[in-house]
C-alpha cells in the first residue's frame, strides 16, 4: 500500500497529485493560491491575466443555478506586469504555478505569456475560450486556424510548457484540439465554461448584466467528459480534465476517459478547500482497492473496455 503514488507527469511537470484549481477560482493573489496548495492541490492555476489591467463587467456577474454557476466577470485582472510579483512570491514558497493568460490579438497573447513565463510560471494555460468577451476576442478559441496561430506564436516565444484551454462552444472540439497540437501545445485543458443564460422572471430580464455567461459545475460534467473522451482519442498530448469535478468519483471518471489531471473550480466554492485532499484521498483509495500503483495506470482505461 505504501508504494502507491499519486504523482503524475504533466507535460514535463511532476505534480505530487493530479488535482489543480481551475482558472478564475481563488487565483487572484499569491496568498489565496498558497492556501490552495497548502490545502492539497498538486499545482495552482492563476486567474486569467492579460497584458494590461481590465476592470471586467458590471454586476451582477454571477448567478447560482440548480446545476452549477453562471458567471460573466469579463476577465477582470490587474495586468501581467503587476501579477508577475504574485507569481514570484508563489515560486519563493515552492508552489508549482500554472499561469492562465489571454489577449485580444496574437501580439497580446505573446506579450502576456512572456511576462508570466519570465516571472517563473511552471506552465502557461492559454485561455482563448472565455465565453464573455466576444467583442474584443472575436471567438478566438472557436476557430481552429486562430488557435493554431496563437498557440504557435506563444510556443515560439517562451520555453515554458503551454496548455491550451478549449471551449466546448463549438461543433467539433476535436478539430480545435488538433489545431492546438499542431501549434505546439504541450497539453490541452478540456473544457472552459459553456455559454448559457439565466432569466429573472420578476425583473423580466436576464440575471447577468452581460446577458450571457459561462456555465460551470455539475451540469457541465457530462459535456466535459464527452470532450475529454473525444480529444483523448485524437491527440497525442496530455489532456487536463475540467468541468464539474465535485468529488473523487468525478475525478476518476475524467482519468478513465483520458485526462492526466483534473482542474476543480465550482466545487471549491461550494465545498471548500477540503475538496483537494478529499479527491486525492478518494483516488488513492480507488487505486489501492483495484490493484493499481499509480494514477497513470488508469488514464484512458475506459477506452480499452
Ligand atoms: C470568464 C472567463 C472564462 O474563461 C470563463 O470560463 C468564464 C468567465 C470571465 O472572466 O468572464
Amino acid at each position: 500500500m505504501s508504494q502507491l503514488s499519486l504523482a503524475v507527469d504533466l507535460a514535463g511537470l511532476r505534480l505530487r497529485n493530479p488535482t489543480l484549481n481551475a482558472a478564475g477560482v481563488l487565483g487572484i493573489s499569491s496568498t489565496l493560491l498558497r492556501r490552495v496548495y497548502e490545502a492539497g492541490a498538486g499545482a495552482v492555476v492563476t486567474k486569467s491575466i492579460g497584458p494590461r489591467p481590465r476592470p471586467g463587467h458590471p454586476n451582477p456577474t454571477v448567478a447560482s443555478l440548480e446545476g452549477g454557476l453562471l458567471n460573466a466577470m469579463g476577465l477582470p485582472n490587474p495586468g501581467a506586469s503587476y501579477f508577475a510579483g504574485e507569481i514570484r512570491r508563489l515560486k519563493e514558497d515552492g508552489v508549482p504555478v500554472v499561469a492562465s493568460f489571454f489577449g485580444a490579438s496574437v501580439e497580446e497573447f505573446v506579450e502576456a505569456a512572456r511576462v508570466l513565463a519570465e516571472a517563473g510560471a511552471d506552465a502557461l494555460e492559454l485561455n482563448c475560450s472565455c465565453p464573455n468577451v466576444e467583442e474584443e476576442m472575436g471567438m478566438l478559441g472557436a476557430d481552429p486556424a486562430n488557435v493554431e496561430r496563437i498557440t504557435s506564436a506563444v510556443r515560439g516565444a517562451v520555453d515554458t510548457p503551454v496548455f491550451v484551454k478549449l471551449t466546448p462552444n463549438v461543433a467539433d472540439i476535436v478539430e480545435v484540439a488538433r489545431a492546438a497540437e499542431r501549434g505546439g501545445a504541450d497539453a490541452v485543458t478540456a473544457v472552459n465554461t459553456l455559454k448559457a443564460l439565466a432569466v429573472d422572471i420578476e425583473l423580466r430580464r436576464p440575471v447577468l448584466a452581460n446577458v450571457t455567461g459561462g456555465l460551470s459545475g455539475p451540469a457541465l460534467k457530462p459535456v466535459a467528459l464527452r470532450c475529454v473522451w473525444e480529444i483523448a482519442e485524437a491527440v497525442d498530448i496530455p489532456v487536463i480534465g475540467c468541468g464539474g469535478v465535485s468529488d473523487w468519483r468525478d475525478a476518476v471518471e475524467f482519468l478513465l476517459c483520458g485526462a492526466s489531471a483534473v482542474e476543480i473550480g465550482t466545487a471549491v466554492m461550494t465545498r471548500g478547500l477540503e475538496i483537494f485532499r478529499d479527491v486525492s484521498k478518494g483516488i488513492r483509495g480507488y487505486l489501492g482497492e483495484h490493484g493499481f500503483r499509480e494514477v497513470g495506470e488508469i488514464v484512458g482505461l475506459a477506452h480499452e473496455g
